[in-house]
């Protein structure tokens, strides 16, 4: 008979029950798991009560998540667990412009643009020209790139979250490709800073910790060329009131840019704006390690 398990012995027993496991890296991850889970339940010394409370809280995120409503993604995302993710995955050192997380308002199927595109669709803002250039580790050129971009308008809402309100299903994102010189460039408006969804269940927990539900103004962009891994990352307004407080940890200090503000004038495409309007501009460096 195999004596009464105790508090602490009981997590040898479980990760034992991986052991007939035949893949290897589903053993490694479940017995860490088991190991982690195990110990923070020591840690807190977590009560019954707590751990139906935290059992409803998950059961609720999986319910109120859909396709469109992506409540489990903002779970990871405001646990800085996306971020951290992408820190793991990412080489420290290297040259190689960081990641940062895709959050819920990427959306497939959007339309391509060409260079010097107006992609806003006609909603209105204070107008925005990006220019962009896609490199390689040594700083060559990458022609061909596909440059996916999205942003919010200048309220901080997205096209997809007021879809009574436009015209076409699609505004302030296109899919661009870089020129011989690896370059891209288009017009749209500024966006503006906003708050992560507080309605469903992750407003719980960002109520309960008394902290900023908001996001810095940013830009969106997931680059892929041939040959080389692709980069899903932002580019966030260098002095924006909320920088470095995101609600998902993705403003570092790599991805802060200067939105330049002008007075009307000729524009970077050389347009002439009787507005006053801001300019965006990158190098992105990709890794020549195809995934
Ligand atoms: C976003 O960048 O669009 C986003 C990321 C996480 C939560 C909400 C929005
Ligand atoms: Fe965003």
């Amino acid at each position: 008979m195999s004596p009464d398990l105790t508090e602490h012995t009981i997590t040898e027993a479980v990760q034992r029950s991986f052991d007939t496991a035949t893949d290897d890296r589903f053993r490694q991850v479940f017995v860490s798991l088991v190991q982690h889970l195990h110990d923070f339940a020591r840690d807190v010394r977590l009560t019954g009560e707590e751990w139906f409370a935290a059992m409803d809280f998950l059961e609720r995120v999986g319910k109120v998540s859909s396709s469109t409503r992506q409540e489990v993604m903002l779970l990871s995302d405001i646990l800085g667990f996306s971020m951290l993710l992408d820190r793991i995955n990412q080489h420290a050192g290297s040259s190689v412009t960081s990641s940062a997380l895709l959050g819920p308002f990427y959306v497939a199927g959007r339309p391509t643009a060409d260079n010097g595109d107006d992609i806003s669709d006609g909603v209105s803002g204070t107008p925005m020209f990006v220019t962009g250039r896609v490199v390689d580790e040594r700083g060559e050129p990458v022609a061909g790139a596909h440059v996916d971009t999205w942003h919010s308008d200048g309220e901080g809402f997205y096209d997809v979250q007021q879809t009574e309100k436009l015209h076409d299903e699609f505004a302030m994102r296109a899919l661009l490709t870089t020129d011989d010189d690896g370059r891209f460039w288009y017009r749209s408006i500024t966006p503006r800073y906003y708050p992560v969804p507080t309605d469903g269940p992750c407003g719980e927990i960002m109520r309960g910790a008394n902290r900023s539900v908001m996001r810095p103004q940013h830009v969106h962009f997931w680059l892929h060329a041939d040959g080389y891994q692709s980069l899903i990352t932002q580019l966030f307004y260098r002095d924006d009131p909320y920088i470095n407080r995101d609600a998902v940890f993705a403003d570092v200090e790599s991805l802060q840019a200067d939105f330049v503000r002008h007075e009307p004038g000729v524009a970077p495409d050389g347009t002439t704006v009787n507005v006053p309007f801001v300019t965006l501009d990158w190098t992105f460096v990709l890794s020549d390690s195809a995934e």
